[in-house]
């Protein structure tokens, strides 16, 4: 589709929003519940196409459940004849530009809040992974969400274009972004002509840090967790690993050979454990990455090339004595690299793990509750994972700090989509 279908889309959308934003809370959770069910019956088909239902499917039970709960208030007023009354109504028709690798997962996070709060959308999937988008919205018209309330535009190098009309229609009244920083800085750009709100969710370099007082076979699992969850291709993943010289040597060691046992192959074969990267670009990205580190002195442990054969696979990698300098400690490598470095204080090792324009999420592993706190608080990110490497649900605010982004998804991102009203009555 192109330019005449995105106005199109806005164009319904806006029509879609005169009733839909008058439904009453109930209605809509009512609706966004049955949306719900029936991802949850669909779950082998939805997944033969992506495998990420069940986290997607909670976005949605989640704002189901927020949308009744959209509260205001009444703030006592310094005059005798006033009473302030403050509600929270539809911001509108949004834009929703989501990500490749989650397919789903990123558009329940936004239409599942957008839906919630009384709002139509148009979205944009990626063109590399519209099919699921397309699933999903067939199975909101099988739940009775009424036409025009959900609108996608699927493209095809026309992206700019249509992200741009996105961004720049004045009927759209606020966009949701999830993807890379550059992107994320020419949409803003795009919509601050019509001062639209705005959510994006960018680019992480995420540091994982194994202090000496961790349990390291946890922080090895955490590490694998963190670092290969969609073969390393999620802006929450492990990025820069960061391990204390005296447990160096034996974290590498085990996540070496546990990393060693990983099956990497089709999806649909029971014993493979991780999958391809998107596509050919994504290859030579990790190849640029594991290259450079190694011409700059890192020591390769484990893997480092492509992997024979048809598809875009790669070899999970483990690299060792990372410089701080190397390409994959400045920028994230969105694949199967795991690069570590050895570190000797808390403090120098915070100061390398804030060493960076962006900052979406951080982990570390210690059993020291006083340093749990300090570092948790040092670290310059939206989300910490303490002793764990999973931190992702719909139950969390979901977003970074600096170059990583504004504003937080599922938790009460509901409130992201609506507009707070403040109401006097006076003259009483
Ligand atoms: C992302 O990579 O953009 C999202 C990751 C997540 O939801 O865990």
């Amino acid at each position: 589709m192109g330019l005449s279908e995105t106005k199109e889309a806005i164009d319904a959308a806006s029509k879609a929003f005169k009733t839909w934003s008058r439904t009453t809370a109930k209605e809509r959770h009512d609706l966004l519940m049955k949306f719900y069910a029936l991802m949850k019956e669909h779950d082998d088909d939805l997944s033969r196409l992506i495998g990420e239902n069940a986290y997607s499917a909670s976005f949605l039970e989640w704002f189901a459940e927020e949308a009744v709960r959209t509260y205001g208030e009444v703030i006592p007023s310094p005059f005798s004849n006033t009473r302030n009354v403050v509600i929270k109504q539809p911001i509108g028709v949004v834009s929703i530009l989501t990500p490749w690798n989650f397919p789903s997962a990123m558009i329940t996070r936004k239409l599942g809040a957008a839906l919630a709060a009384g709002c139509t959308a148009v979205i944009k999937p990626p063109s590399e992974t519209p099919f699921s988008c397309l699933a999903l919205v067939e199975l909101a018209n099988r739940a009775g969400i009424p036409p025009g309330v959900i609108n996608v535009v699927t493209t095809h190098g026309n992206i700019a274009d249509v992200g741009r009309e996105l961004c720049e229609n004045p009927i759209v009244k606020k966009v949701s972004f999830t993807g890379s920083t550059p992107v994320a800085k020419m949409l803003y750009k795009y919509a601050a002509g019509t001062m639209k709100k705005m959510s994006i969710e960018a680019g992480g370099n995420a540091p994982f840090i194994v202090f000496d007082d961790a349990d390291i076979g946890a922080a090895v699992e955490g590490a694998l967790a963190c670092k290969f969850r969609g073969s390393g291709q999620t802006c929450v993943c492990a990025n820069r690993i960061y391990v204390h010289s005296s447990i160096y040597a034996e974290f590498a060691s085990r996540l070496a050979e546990k990393v060693a046992a990983f099956k990497v192959g089709d999806g649909f074969e029971k014993s493979t454990t991780h999958g391809p990267l998107i596509h050919e670009r994504a290859v030579e990205k990790v190849q640029k990455h594991v290259d450079d580190a190694v011409s700059r002195g890192a020591q390769l442990v484990h893997g480092g090339k492509r992997l024979d054969g048809a598809g875009s696979f790669f070899a999970p990698t483990i690299l060792a004595d990372v410089p701080a300098d190397a390409l994959v400690c400045q920028e994230e490598t969105f694949g199967p690299l795991a690069a570590l470095t050895k570190f000797e204080t808390e403090e120098e090792v915070i100061k390398l793990a804030n060493d960076t324009p962006v900052g979406l999420a951080g982990y570390f592993y210690s059993r020291d509750v006083g340093r749990v706190w300090r570092v948790a608080e040092a670290l310059e990110v939206g989300m910490v994972g303490t002793n764990t490497g999973a931190i992702s649900q719909a139950v969390i605010p979901f977003g970074g700090v600096k170059e990583s982004g504004l504003g937080r998804e599922g938790s009460h991102g509901i409130e992201e989509y609506m507009n707070t009203k403040y109401i006097a009555f006076g003259g009483l």
